[in-house]
């Protein structure tokens, strides 16, 4: 098999490749090259509940010990470090277009000795065509402006008859109860910062047509659901995305968007507080998944 970092000599040195990078979080406001919710407090507390099991089970059944695979996105890698013990000794490499997040991963431990995290763009992978047996994608295309570019990108590092894999939330789909006027805004919002920034933050729901644009066949698309409490507790959900909502660096999208004053927000972010602390508070997120072979 080969190595998937061979073909970059500055893999090797992830330190070097973070210094080629173009993106930087200081450029986060760039429209081109944003990460909407950004890699605050709320949103690695939120990313740490992550594993394989309740993020990407579409995918387990199809891996086994040996295969080499790219996690693009990977933030801090608590999904990628689960996926580089299944495929063990395959070679894994996480990327992520944030270099902050990449310090972080490669700072945060419990690295298997198979995986390797680097900074890179989706639309600039620093691999050869078909590099990998299996290429996934977690929450990513949602923040992408060009998700048919981003798959493409993947099919090209994935070996011929190999797997692509994604799996994304429809912002568009979530619902909850009781009635909350702290959701419908936090959803008002999220919808129009994404599609202001040319994203489309229900992907989720066209991730077959994404594929085959892409070029991928044997294309299947399935759909899997978190739930607070289940994921995690209802109090902490509704914490995380008052804190996002509010948080000042998202506040320029927001007021780019036209859709909520700061004062609204805040309101919002009380009201999804108190929301929180309900017993019976209950909120569900519908994903799509997708799995789908690059062509022999
Ligand atoms: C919602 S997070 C998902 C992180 C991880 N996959 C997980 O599920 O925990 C989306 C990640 O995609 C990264 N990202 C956004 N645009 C990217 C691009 N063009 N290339 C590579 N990564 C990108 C962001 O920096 C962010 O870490």
């Amino acid at each position: 098999m080969p190595d998937p970092l061979a073909a970059n000599p500055k893999a090797a040195d992830p330190v070097a490749l973070i210094c080629e990078v173009r993106h930087t979080d200081d450029l986060r406001f760039d429209p081109m090259h944003h990460y909407t919710h950004g890699h605050g407090r709320a949103v690695l507390r939120a990313h740490r509940n992550r594993s394989a099991a309740n993020s990407c089970a579409h995918l387990l059944p199809l891996l086994q010990p040996g295969l080499s695979l790219l996690d693009i996105g990977c933030g801090e890698g608590w999904i990628t470090r689960d996926l580089a013990r299944l495929v063990a000794p395959g070679q894994v490499v996480g990327v992520d277009l944030s270099a902050k997040v990449i310090h972080l991963a490669q700072a945060g431990g419990d690295i298997p000795d198979n995986l390797t995290f680097l900074v890179a763009d989706v639309y600039d992978l620093p691999f050869d065509a078909a590099t990998f047996d299996v290429t996934h994608l977690h929450q990513v295309l949602h923040h992408v402006d060009d998700p048919v570019g981003a798959i493409r990108a993947a099919r090209r590092v994935t070996k011929p008859g190999g797997l692509v894999s994604d799996r994304e939330g429809d912002y568009g789909a979530v619902t909850w109860y009781p009635p909350s006027r702290g959701w419908e805004v936090w959803q008002k919002v999220y919808l129009a910062v994404g599609y202001n920034l040319g994203n489309d933050p229900r992907v989720a729901l066209r991730l077959g047509e994404v594929a085959a644009a892409a070029g991928l066949v044997d294309i299947v698309q399935q759909s899997s659901l978190w739930t607070y409490p289940g994921f995690a507790t209802a109090a902490d959900y509704a914490e995380s995305w008052a804190e996002r909502m509010t948080d000042p660096d998202f506040f320029p999208l927001i007021r780019a968007a036209g859709v909520a004053t700061k004062g609204e927000l805040a309101m919002a972010a009380a009201e999804l507080r108190r929301w929180g602390q309900r017993p019976d508070a209950f909120f569900a997120f519908p994903h799509g998944e997708l799995l789908a072979r690059v062509p022999d």
